[in-house]
């Protein structure tokens, strides 16, 4: 069985439909916490709350645009308002697109930016006045804190050919957990802010990657997740559930001494 790590715990999963998201709701509901499942895909988001409940947890979806600040503001206080507290937000939503820079619209660029930078930006915005929020019960009554988990990527800690915009956004996920960690640090808010850099994960989005013509792999024309994770050192791509495993760490309180840091799950893409 599963540890009860997050018993009494509420989380927050955006991009939760599918793949990382819909793996790691359902880890943190495992590990005892009721968690607000969202995403704009909605029939994928009520099957993963349906796995969820099915199986004992407690969730709720709602459909979320990551870009929409006035529907942050709504469900943060409907997570609230729902479970009674905010503790754990995980800034998952992302899309990924590849090709040459010279061949990248704006349009493009920006839907990058949106999604996978401002996004992250408004969750934590919006997340924080919640977590600074003293608890009324429970271990931690009296103390406000929590943990926000922003999914950056290896893509955030090296480039990789045809990746251009795709780089920037996840840096810019790595740069922005840094500075908000130290924001909450100083203000002994409680609240940890750290960053997660999964390597190659079999997910949908390698659809969208594969689609844009992406060569990860100098002289490969390997397109899946399945073929590009063979590059791996350990040789073989990861799954939802090892990057899962990792947020739950970072979600629980076996992490309480880092705080602006990098967790990379990578199966050793990044150190070589
Ligand atoms: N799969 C990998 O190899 C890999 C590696 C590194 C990082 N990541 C990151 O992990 C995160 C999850 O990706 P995944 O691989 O599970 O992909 P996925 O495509 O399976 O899931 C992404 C989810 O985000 C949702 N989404 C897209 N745009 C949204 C928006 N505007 N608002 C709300 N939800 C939106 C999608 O509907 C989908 O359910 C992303 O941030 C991705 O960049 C993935």
């Amino acid at each position: 069985m599963t540890s009860q790590r997050l018993q009494g715990q509420t989380a927050f999963v955006t991009g939760a439909a599918s793949g990382i998201g819909r793996a790691t709701a359902i880890r943190l509901a495992e590990e005892g916490a009721a968690v607000m499942v969202t995403d704009i895909d909605v029939e994928g988001g009520k099957a993963t709350v349906a796995a969820i409940t099915g199986a004992g947890g407690r969730a709720e979806f709602a459909e979320q645009d990551v870009m929409d600040e006035a529907r942050w503001a709504a469900l943060v206080e409907q997570t609230v308002s729902l479970f009674g507290r905010l503790d754990i937000l995980v800034n998952n939503a992302g899309i990924g697109v590849g090709g040459p820079v010279t061949d990248m619209t704006l349009e493009t660029w920006n839907k990058l930016m949106g999604i996978n930078v401002t996004g992250v930006f408004l969750g934590t915005k919006h997340a924080l006045p919640a977590m600074r929020t003293p608890r009324t019960d429970g271990p931690f009554a009296g103390r406000s804190g929590g943990s926000i988990i922003n999914i950056s990527s290896v893509a955030g800690l090296a480039g990789a050919a045809t990746m251009s915009g795709y780089c920037a956004t996840k840096g810019a996920v790595r740069l922005f957990t840094k500075a908000v960690a130290m924001e909450c640090a100083a203000a002994r808010d409680g609240v940890r802010v750290n960053s997660v850099h999964p390597g190659i994960i079999v997910t949908p989005i390698w659809d969208s990657i594969a689609a844009s013509d992406v060569d990860l792999i100098d002289g490969s024309n390997a397109l899946t997740a399945e073929q590009i994770g063979l590059a791996s050192p350990v040789g073989y791509p990861g799954t939802p559930e090892d990057v899962a495993a990792g947020i739950a760490f970072l979600a629980s309180e076996d992490s309480r001494y880092m705080t602006g840091s990098e967790l990379v799950i990578d199966g050793g893409w990044t150190a070589h």
